[in-house]
């Protein structure tokens, strides 16, 4: 069954399609992502990835096509799609990390026992029990995403939007973020779509993997599916031969993108 479904989708920007005019960014692109399914999405900096997010978070509408979640269009946000952005600031700097964190919930009004639960159970979980009490400017880049992750799962949304969620962050945290981003979805059966530039990432984390065309008027070029057992060891032939034809398909993208 398919959870989000983009038909045509087209996306204009004011401005700089060049001499001042709109600027396509994506262009009658298609994209289906299944009910319960972890998607990767990679492709060359600047193609378009959080624009599909954003689109399908309901932050932003496109200029034509639909875009749609359980065969309803996306007319705003809303609780079933939970949104860690690729920017920090999407954090609120005049609330503390564990207000940050339970806002979500303060808004759907859950009792306070529930909701120090949740925080505790989620603040752990990112390995921020010990600063809850400070602000967004008090904390480190990857200290911000990971309050950005523990807010998004302690809504307990449906579906997870991630863009970039791990960036910042250093190797060691990064594998744990991983491991638990995949073991909360094997546990409850979320929908992800999971933005990354990190090839090896995506093929760790992926049921399957859209590659998206250089922007301007960017589409969804190939998807593959990764059918390796769970958990993946990173250093096997198989793996390699995925990780080669994906850098490959993104690669040919950069270049002509570079020779425009
Ligand atoms: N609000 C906006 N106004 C104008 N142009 C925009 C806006 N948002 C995105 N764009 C343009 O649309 C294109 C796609 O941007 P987007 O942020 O979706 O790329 P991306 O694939 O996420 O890149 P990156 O990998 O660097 O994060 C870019 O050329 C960008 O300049
Ligand atoms: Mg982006």
């Amino acid at each position: 069954m398919t959870s989000i479904r983009l038909r045509n989708v087209s996306k204009s920007f004011d401005g700089d399609g060049r001499a001042g005019g709109a600027y396509t960014a994506l262009d009658r692109l298609d994209l289906d992502v299944r009910e319960g399914e972890f998607f990767c999405l990679l492709g060359p900096t600047g193609c378009g990835k959080s624009t599909v997010l954003h689109l399908i978070a309901g932050f932003d509408m496109p200029s034509a096509g639909s875009v749609e979640v359980r065969d309803h269009p996306v007319a705003g946000p809303g609780a079933d799609r939970g949104v860690v952005f690729q920017t920090e600031l999407a954090l609120f700097p005049w609330l503390t990390v564990e207000e940050n964190v339970s806002f979500g919930l303060r808004m759907r009004g859950s009792d306070a026992g529930e909701r120090a639960a949740i925080l505790d159970r989620n603040l752990e979980l990112v390995g921020l029990s010990k600063h809850r009490r400070k602000f967004p400017r008090e904390l480190s880049g990857g200290m911000k995403q990971r309050v950005q992750i523990a807010r998004a799962l302690a809504n307990d949304p449906d579906i997870l939007l991630m863009d970039e969620p791990f960036g910042a962050l250093d190797a060691q945290t990064r594998r744990r973020m991983q491991e638990e981003v995949v073991r909360i979805w094997t546990e409850a059966r979320k929908t992800v779509v999971f933005i990354t530039h990190d090839i090896g990432e995506a093929i760790w984390l992926a049921d399957r993997i859209g590659v998206m065309t250089r922007g301007p008027a960017a589409r969804v070029k190939e998807i593959v599916d990764v059918k390796l057992a769970r958990p993946r060891p990173a250093m096997t032939p198989e793996f390699a031969e995925i990780y080669n034809a994906l850098s490959a398909s993104i690669h040919a993208e950069a270049e002509a993108m570079l020779n425009e």
